[in-house]
């Protein structure tokens, strides 16, 4: 991705940002001119990695060696990290569990494109669902742990096989970042369930993920687009296994139009997959989620929504949207494309 100095005067809080996907968001930030403070438990590790943010364009990197586990001195830790500046962009990367849901959201939700005001209109809401699911399980004892990414001490005990025992659902796995994503969990020693519409292209990627580690794969072709569909597959998912741990909604399509041409069956597939499918999912697995405490849910977006298209000029709602950005959220503009509906650190 081509840097355009996005986070630029930004600093950006990331932890678990010593290795993996929070080594690439941190390395992503420096490339946008991003400060960074990296929170980890490897000191050495997390100085390997400030090297390469500073090479790569960070304006500062400040590592703070810290085991997350230590829920009890998070508060000592947040006051040195707050010291004197502040936290604009929080990337609770190290914490998967104990109920913190991240929320994957969309670079066209922040920065619609003028050629794709469907698609932007479906990520637009995919984060106002995001954000309201959060706002509702939000209290001042989960909200730190949301802030800091609260480990299970099970969890951090066996840190590089951080899900062994879960079950994730992988919606679009059958292909590009579903694929990448499926694959990463499946090292990760996760069970994975690969739902998409091609059978042949779901059982390639299985074979992918049974190679990487993981314990059992599972494919379901579905198409999102049919809520009964859907609904089946959640059904017998859970009668299966009882309870999805990740949620990864993926699956996701473009939906070609303006406000004065296009074909309106089209926008409404787009909204289907985007948004409804992604809530349906999250309404099928989230009980089990907050019955056991312990669940994350992953919204998938668009980095255009964090990187303005050079030929689009931003308009009034894109200002707000940067605006929200700024006050309200954390984002990373990866190759993955995360977009963490977070709540920044105050
Ligand atoms: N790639 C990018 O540059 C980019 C940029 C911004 C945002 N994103 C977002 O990232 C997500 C994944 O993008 P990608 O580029 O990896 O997509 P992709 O390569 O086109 O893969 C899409 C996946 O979704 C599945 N899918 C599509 N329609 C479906 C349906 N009706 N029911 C079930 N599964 C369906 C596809 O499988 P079948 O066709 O077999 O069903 C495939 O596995 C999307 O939400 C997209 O909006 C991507």
């Amino acid at each position: 991705m081509a840097s355009s100095g996005l986070l630029a005067g930004k600093r950006c809080l990331v932890t678990g940002g010593n290795r993996g996907i929070g080594k690439a968001i941190a390395e992503t930030f420096a490339r946008e001119g991003a400060s960074l403070a990296l929170v980890a438990r490897s000191k050495d590790k997390l100085e390997e990695v400030a090297d390469s943010c500073q090479s790569q364009g960070a304006a500062a990197c400040e590592i703070y060696p810290f085991d997350l586990v230590n829920t009890g001195d998070i508060d000592s830790l947040a006051k040195r990290i707050l010291a004197d500046k502040q936290v604009d962009v929080l990337v609770n990367n190290a914490g998967i569990m104990d109920g913190l849901i991240i929320n994957v959201g969309s670079i066209a939700g922040l920065e619609p494109m003028k050629s794709t005001p469907v698609y932007a209109a479906s990520k637009w809401g995919l984060r106002g669902w995001s954000l309201s699911c959060y706002d509702v399980s939000r209290d001042d004892a989960t909200r730190q742990a949301h802030m800091f990414g609260r480990l299970s001490a099970d969890v951090m005990a066996t840190a590089s096989n951080k899900l062994a025992g879960k079950w994730c659902v992988v919606t679009g796995g059958g292909a590009g970042i579903g694929q990448a994503i499926a694959e990463t969990f499946a090292a990760e020693g996760a069970s994975i369930a690969l739902v998409a519409r091609s059978k042949d292209k779901l059982e390639e990627v299985a074979k992918g993920c049974k190679s990487k580690g993981a314990p059992q794969v599972e494919t379901h072709s579905v198409d999102l687009l049919d809520l009964q569909a859907l609904d089946k597959f959640a059904k017998s998912f859970l009668s299966s296994h009882k309870h999805c741990d990740v949620l990864v909604n993926n699956a996701g399509m473009m939906g070609q139009g303006t406000p004065t041409e296009g074909d309106i069956s089209k926008w409404e597939k787009c909204i289907q997959l985007n948004l409804l499918a992604p809530m349906a999912l999250t309404h099928a697995f989230s009980p089990g989620m907050v019955e056991k405490k312990e669940g994350l849910i992953i919204n998938m977006g668009s980095v255009a929504a964090l990187e303005p298209m050079k030929s689009t000029p931003p308009t009034d709602i894109a200002e707000a949207a940067m605006l929200a950005l700024r006050t309200s959220s954390a984002c990373v503009p990866s190759e993955i494309t995360l977009r963490l509906t977070l709540s920044a650190a105050k």
